[in-house]
């Protein structure tokens, strides 16, 4: 017997909990439709309470993850399993979910990420989040738009981002889905919370497509859906 969905409750004058339900309800839709889809899935704060709503409707019964292929933006490499962006997405998302473990892809754990996304059927939906820098994944400025996974030594102001997750030595060395790979899924959903991603967020959708600002190379998308919790 279907489990009573219960109401998802959220402080509807919070500009962050509406633009992070809107994000869940897309990726619940996505899973709807397809059931079997292949979801390219961010780190970071920005999609943290979108993590926490999937988990509450997955822990309900109302959304079902036995068939979808999960594949991480990004990874760490060289920290220990519990700072692992892996980690991040198994105690955010994947501890609530029927996701199978088979079914939990990462960049650094996997060889030839871009054929196992490739021979999965490409990805159909990618969430991302921006940083303040203009990178996507870990594609930090200077990556070319003809860039696959790789691996990538981090910016010092990313570096700085990050550093509050790490109480030690701040790791630099990162693997990362490419500019290509991200461009390869079919729906992109790009999030962006917070005034301080509005300056980034202008260059990258109203400036010159450039290395420079990775996120621009997002122009060309077909299908790409911008969400902020700010007024752009
Ligand atoms: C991190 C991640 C990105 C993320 C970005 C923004 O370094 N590699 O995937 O989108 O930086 O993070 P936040 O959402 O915390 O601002």
């Amino acid at each position: 017997m279907q489990q009573q969905e219960s109401p998802t409750i959220l402080a509807t004058y919070d500009p962050y909990a509406t633009l992070s339900l809107r994000v869940a309800e897309a990726i619940k839709e996505q899973l709807k439709l397809a059931p079997g889809s292949r979801l390219g899935l961010p780190t970071g704060r920005t999609p943290i309470e979108c993590y926490r709503i999937l988990s509450q409707w997955s822990k309900n019964g109302q959304l079902d993850w036995s068939k979808v292929k999960a594949f991480g933006l990004d990874e760490y490499y060289d920290v220990d399993e519990s700072a692992t962006f892996l980690r991040f997405l198994e105690n955010n998302l994947y501890c609530s979910t029927n996701l199978p473990a088979g079914s939990r892809y990462n960049p650094l754990f996997c060889d030839n990420y871009d054929e196992v996304i490739a021979n999965a059927g490409g990805l159909d939906l990618t969430i991302l989040g921006i940083g303040t820098n203009g990178h996507i994944a870990f594609n930090e400025p200077g990556t070319p738009l003809d860039s696959w996974t790789h691996s990538i030594w981090l910016t010092e102001s990313t570096k700085q981002a990050n550093s509050e997750f790490f109480q030690g030595t701040i790791p630099e060395h990162a693997a990362t889905m490419g500019i290509q790979t991200i461009l390869g899924s079919r729906k992109i959903i790009l999030m962006a919370s917070g005034e301080k991603k509005r300056k980034i967020l202008q260059a990258a959708l109203r400036g010159p497509v450039t290395p420079q600002v990775p996120a621009s190379f997002l122009q060309s998308h077909k299908n790409l859906l911008v969400m902020t919790d700010f007024d752009f």
